[in-house]
């Protein structure tokens, strides 16, 4: 897309002026666009997940919003939500039962083996968010443990590849879009793009970043 299209100048307005640093869910700020956030809830929909595993929880938004949704679609959803530190997290995430915190790095063999147990105990599709540490290095690490726990059909979205100019923060350095272009060169079979919902809305925080696994 050239750098007149409106849908990039209407992304990097929406990125820069950190609207989505200022955007709520049920009062728990979630740092996301709220046309991915539809997009989210179009695909959860869809799938009918049984889990729902997040990497990167913040203040608890974005958690709460996977839990409210999900259980509208499937009462009995599970929800767990990965970060280095919940200090932050609001009330009304801690209090929500079928939210599942886990203090630890995205990328600790732990994070794994919960999935694997909570795959076992609630048998069904999972969605993958990755929004933790946007470095390359960290996605594709998160990226190739997810690799031996995502099964055929699950959908993995990974956020934040607008970064590095991708429209928006040029300079930032290599960050998630790069990882999933690296990934793809060494395991170009994993996953199906889904291209129709990236363009779904015109602009998304997760350009390539919509991925069925195959
Ligand atoms: C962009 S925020 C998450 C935003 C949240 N998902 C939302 O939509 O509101 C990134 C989070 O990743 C966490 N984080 C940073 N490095 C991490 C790591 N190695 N493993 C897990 N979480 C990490 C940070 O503590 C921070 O809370």
């Amino acid at each position: 897309m050239s750098e007149l299209d409106p849908r990039v100048a209407y992304h990097k307005w929406y990125y820069d002026t950190q609207v989505w640093e200022k955007t709520h869910f049920l009062g728990v700020p979630c740092y996301k666009s709220v046309s991915d956030m539809w997009n989210y809830q179009e695909i959860l929909s869809q799938l009918r997940p049984s889990l729902i595993v997040e990497f990167g929880t913040l203040f608890g938004g974005s958690a709460l919003f996977f839990s409210v949704i999900g259980r509208a679609i499937n009462p009995e959803v599970q929800v767990l939500s990965v970060d280095i530190s919940h200090q932050r997290v609001d009330a009304k995430v801690q209090v929500d039962s079928a939210i599942h915190l886990l203090t630890r790095s995205s990328t600790d063999p732990v994070v794994a083996t919960t999935i694997r147990q909570m795959r076992k105990s609630a048998p069904g599709k999972v969605f993958f968010i990755v929004d933790s540490d946007h470095s390359k290095a960290h996605v594709l690490a998160e990226l190739e443990l997810l690799r031996a726990v995502i099964e055929p059909g699950d959908y993995l979205v990974v956020e934040d590849g607008n970064v590095n100019g991708n429209p928006v923060l040029p300079g930032w350095g290599p960050g998630p879009k790069e990882a999933v272009d690296a990934y793809f060169e060494q395991y170009p079979d994993d996953y199906r793009p889904d291209l129709e919902r990236e363009f779904k809305f015109g602009f998304t925080f997760a350009p390539s970043g919509f991925l069925v696994r195959k």
